[in-house]
């Protein structure tokens, strides 16, 4: 059969609250421009994020009736490790409340002032983290990975020969660790192969460098592993899954998004001496080693979700959904990045509203019109999360500018996404009309979530 239909059906639902142009042209006023202010019952297709927003199966809801509150030593704790060990292989594993938790603990132990850590791109809390350390995050991502239009299987590898330049030319004492993000989120959902993981592994082992995965989007990765890489279309997601990990020395993960939970994460690592310490902090900042700022429900529940995400049929599903999308706004002649990623489709702004300049903040404009048009709700990933000043004031552009349709996992049907598919051409039909942007006020820090905004 051609047809890949969603492979579950549906027990329990919310309702979507049907609106007009009129009523979201107010709301956008209302929220400054700035799509996260809007209150999510006015959002009909909410495409901000995958994270958290996956509808959990009902083993889930079964396993978090499960759930051990003990303080110490849970059931739920042990059930927990067990799945994520089963994974990972690691030796000590952490669970945290989310993913930049396990930055947060993992960085603060590890690195230090004036410290580099390169990865292929650091997510936004991933880099904020290291940079509130007082270090820097280098992103070595592969130069295929900055342009949307190039085509190449695993769009987020790192470049192995500026990864081995830069260890040759940086003092050891000044690189704590190495990460690779999979698959590539900032970078457009794209994903890292094993030969790139194996090669960073290697790199990484020669210059005595720990070498830790963002593992968010694991079983995503493993998929396209299994689809693309020649010698892996008969081993399971799982095997494939096992494989990367055991390449590493430990792990970050938000099990809010490949593990289907609502909340949680946590830190992995086989470095015996290192565990002691993020233990103690742990303590400190999340609860106990056993719960780690989590009920012992949602352990549970990740415990269950990770079981459930390497199956293959659904893989099979997610990466064939998300494709659709990609494909249908191809056709419809909408630049995104290519070839469609795991979680998400990255619009390019740049060349889907021509006629703004980057100081009009198209990806920003881009992201508020199709909230007017459908109701649907995107991320800009573009100058207002990344644009920063240079020394004289003047503005430093990102390399793309883009706006993210995150799908959450089995949430949406294909039907939602033909409806914004359907919004889309209609906004293109009338692009020219769509006006820049401009910031009314900005935070100092990670100012996309709060910024607010002008229509010029
Ligand atoms: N690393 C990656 C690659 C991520 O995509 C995220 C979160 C994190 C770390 C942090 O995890 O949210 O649990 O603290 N990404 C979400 C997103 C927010 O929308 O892409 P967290």
């Amino acid at each position: 059969m051609k047809t890949i239909i969603e492979p579950f059906r549906i027990k329990s639902l919310e309702p979507i609250k049907i609106t007009d142009r009129a009523y979201r042209r107010a709301a956008l006023e209302n929220a400054g421009y700035n799509v996260f202010a809007l209150r999510a019952d006015d959002v009909m297709i909410d495409l901000l994020t995958d994270s958290g927003t996956s509808a959990m199966s009902a083993m889930q809801w079964s396993a978090v009736m499960m759930g051990d509150e003990s303080y110490a030593g849970a059931s739920s704790f042990y059930r927990f490790e067990a799945a994520v060990r089963h994974i990972t292989g690691c030796k000590h594993i952490i669970p945290v409340h989310q993913g930049r938790a396990a930055e947060k603990i993992l960085f603060s132990t590890m690195v230090k002032p004036g410290d580099v850590v390169p990865s292929n791109c650091h997510f936004d809390t991933t880099r904020a983290n290291i940079e509130a350390r007082g270090a820097e995050a280098v992103d070595l991502v592969i130069r295929e990975g900055l342009d949307p239009r190039a085509k190449h299987p695993f769009k987020g590898n790192i470049d192995l020969e500026r990864l081995e330049q830069f260890f040759a030319t940086t003092p050891r004492s000044r690189v704590p660790l190495c990460m690779i993000t999979v698959t590539n989120n900032t970078g457009g959902g794209q994903p890292v192969s094993m030969e790139n993981i194996r090669g960073m592994s290697r790199l990484a082992r020669k210059y005595g460098v720990p070498f830790y995965i963002d593992a968010c989007r694991f079983a995503e990765n493993a998929y396209f592993i299994k689809l693309r890489e020649p010698g892996y279309g008969d081993k399971t997601p799982e095997q494939i899954a096992q494989e990367m990990f055991s390449l590493s020395d430990g792990c970050t993960m938000s099990a809010k998004k490949d593990a289907f939970a609502n909340m949680g994460g946590w830190i992995g690592t086989n470095d015996d001496d290192l565990v002691q310490q993020l233990r103690n902090l742990l303590i400190l900042t999340e609860g106990f080693p056993t719960y780690g700022g989590l009920a012992g429900r949602d352990l549970d529940a990740i415990a269950q979700g990770l079981k459930e995400v390497v199956d293959e049929q659904y893989l099979r599903y997610r990466i064939a959904s998300t494709a659709y999308l990609g494909n249908g706004l191809l056709q419809r002649g909408i630049q995104i990045v290519e070839p469609p990623g795991g979680h998400a489709v990255y619009i390019d702004a740049l060349s889907t509203l021509p006629h703004l300049k980057r100081h009009e903040l198209p990806g920003q404009a881009l992201a508020c019109a199709l909230y007017e048009y459908g109701g649907i709700r995107g991320c800009e990933i573009g100058t207002v999360m990344f644009g920063k000043k240079d020394a004289q004031g003047n503005d430093v552009y990102p390399a793309m500018e883009l706006v993210r349709l995150a799908i959450p996992r089995r949430v949406y049907t294909q039907s939602h996404i033909d409806y914004v598919l359907e919004v889309c051409e209609e906004m293109m039909r009338e692009r020219d009309s769509i006006g820049g942007m401009r910031i009314a006020w900005e935070p100092p820090a990670l100012r996309h979530f709060t910024a607010r905004f002008e229509r010029r």
